[in-house]
């Protein structure tokens, strides 16, 4: 079964098309001219579109303009008169898919519309193809034989061919993304689109806007229309990235989505419908969030219907030195550089280290040891992993943190850090960031959860 629209201003032949269509199994909609056709492109989303080459108002070029433009995947065949093949053959010269001419039997629209079908097939074949090659999602990718870690590939392999939402717990580092990726493509789903959207890096109203797309002119600067990614992940997997750091506003929309398929746009009044399969991901202790009020209880429980936990590395030191060589296994290759291993105090040193920045901070450390190395075998030294009482081999000379006798909760130490920083940037999180040499996502995440009071207005900005 296909969503098809077709295109006509003559209602006979459009409603007897749209009827044989729909009697074959297809999903029908018609327009009965030119704008009514660019309209229904604007609002919703079609695997093959039928047009009429020529109508009043806008004509099928536009139609096909529009169709390429929106939807470049989306085969377009164009119906003709007699008299207008050569601007047919024009058509097909501007991505028409194939273009018939009336009048015709419909047997020979059929075939070409499985024609367009198979070929739409074939293109996400080869986008998954393509996927497969650049991101690895293959379980075989996902490294480590930890018992904690094959708990967590059970369910996932288990729940991976359902249509069942999933919400990936774990800290920072550890991996939720690769697991999203690894239900998605391991899913009846893995053929269509795995969309991914980050919660925490957008405002409210540019969050909702990328989720549920805008038209023209819901809010200043809307100065298109624009499709979002639930649609764009309609009949695939949208993963939610943060998800605990959400406005109620947004999880109200998100907790419908999941509850009736269905939202608008900002700005838009007509309903649209999808099938979205959703995965949802976050550091965020949600269970404490909705005790507190600020996560929404319904949106939590229809989230969780499958959980997954990704342990941090310190509790599975079994896959330290795996990951570790695999991960120099693969900058080895990148840097043409011959890479053997690590030196036994290197491997001691990695196993003793804590890793409070999991699996992210150890590939970003044998990154780092892999360009610094001098030898095709890694030291303790190559690995420069900051605290010198856990380095045997190197040390620091001058330490930037007083731990007092009596201790210091590390959260504390780096709420200190960062306002300091903050305050040396004026405020400026990007700067603050760069000082303390992380990403500015990370800063701002760090601020909401370390509860970093960001004064009202930027004393720059006061100034100015
Ligand atoms: N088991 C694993 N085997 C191989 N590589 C892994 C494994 N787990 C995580 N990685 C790698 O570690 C890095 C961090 O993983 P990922 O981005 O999935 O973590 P995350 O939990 O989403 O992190 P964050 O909370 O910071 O968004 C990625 O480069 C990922 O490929
Ligand atoms: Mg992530």
């Amino acid at each position: 079964m296909a969503r098809i629209l077709v295109a006509d201003d003559h209602d006979a032949l459009r409603r007897g098309l749209a009827l044989a269509l729909s009697a074959a199994g297809h999903d029908v909609e018609e327009a009965s001219n030119g704008n009514a056709a660019l309209e229904r492109l604007h609002e919703s989303y079609f695997d093959v579109v039928v047009s009429d080459l020529k109508m009043g108002g806008s004509d099928g070029l536009d139609v096909l303009r529009t169709t390429k433009s929106l939807h470049p995947t989306v085969s377009v065949i164009l119906m003709t008169a007699f008299g207008t093949v050569n601007t047919a053959v024009e058509a097909m010269k501007s991505g028409a898919f194939d273009y018939v001419q009336k009048p015709f039997e419909i047997e020979e629209m059929e075939v070409k519309i499985e024609k367009a079908l198979e070929l739409k097939r074939l293109r996400h074949e080869l986008d998954y193809l393509r996927n497969e090659q650049q991101e690895s999602y293959d379980f075989e990718k996902i490294v480590g034989h930890s018992e904690a870690l094959q708990r967590v590939l059970a369910v996932v392999k288990k729940v991976a061919k359902s249509n069942s939402t999933v919400l990936i717990h774990g800290e920072t580092g550890t991996g939720k993304e690769l697991i999203a990726g690894a239900i998605h493509h391991n899913s009846l789903r893995a053929a269509r689109n795995f969309v991914k959207v980050n919660c925490a890096a957008l405002q409210e109203n540019l969050l909702e806007s990328e989720l549920f797309g805008h038209e023209k002119g819901a809010f200043t600067g809307a100065d298109r229309q624009r499709i979002g990614r639930f649609e764009q992940a309609d009949g695939g997997s949208l993963f939610l990235d943060e998800i605990g750091d959400m406005s109620p506003s947004t999880q109200a929309k998100i907790l419908r989505v999941l509850q009736e398929h269905e939202f608008e746009r900002l700005g838009g009044t007509r309903t649209i419908r999808v099938d979205v399969r959703l995965i949802a991901a976050t550091n965020r202790d949600l269970p404490s969030m909705v005790a507190a009020g600020t996560f929404r209880e319904d949106l939590y429980y229809r989230l969780n219907v499958v959980s997954v936990q990704t342990p941090p590395l310190r509790e599975r030191k079994e896959d330290i030195l795996a990951l570790a060589m695999s991960f120099l296994r693969r900058f080895g290759n990148e840097l043409k550089k011959r890479l053997d291993g690590l030196e036994p105090d290197a491997q001691k040193l990695l196993l003793r280290y804590n890793w409070p920045g999991n699996i992210r901070e150890l590939e970003n450390a044998i990154e780092r040891a892999a360009l610094l190395a001098e030898h095709a075998v890694v030291t303790a030294e190559d690995l420069r992993l900051g605290d010198s009482s856990q380095s045997p081999g190197g040390s620091r000379e001058s330490s930037v943190v007083r731990i007092p006798p009596t201790g210091i909760p590390l959260e504390d130490v780096e709420r200190q850090a960062l306002t300091e920083a903050l305050k040396m940037a004026n405020w400026v999180q990007k700067d603050a960031a760069d000082l303390l040499s992380i990403s500015p996502r990370v800063m701002n995440y760090k601020i909401k959860t370390l509860g970093i009071e960001m004064p009202r207005r930027r004393p720059s900005m006061l100034a100015g």
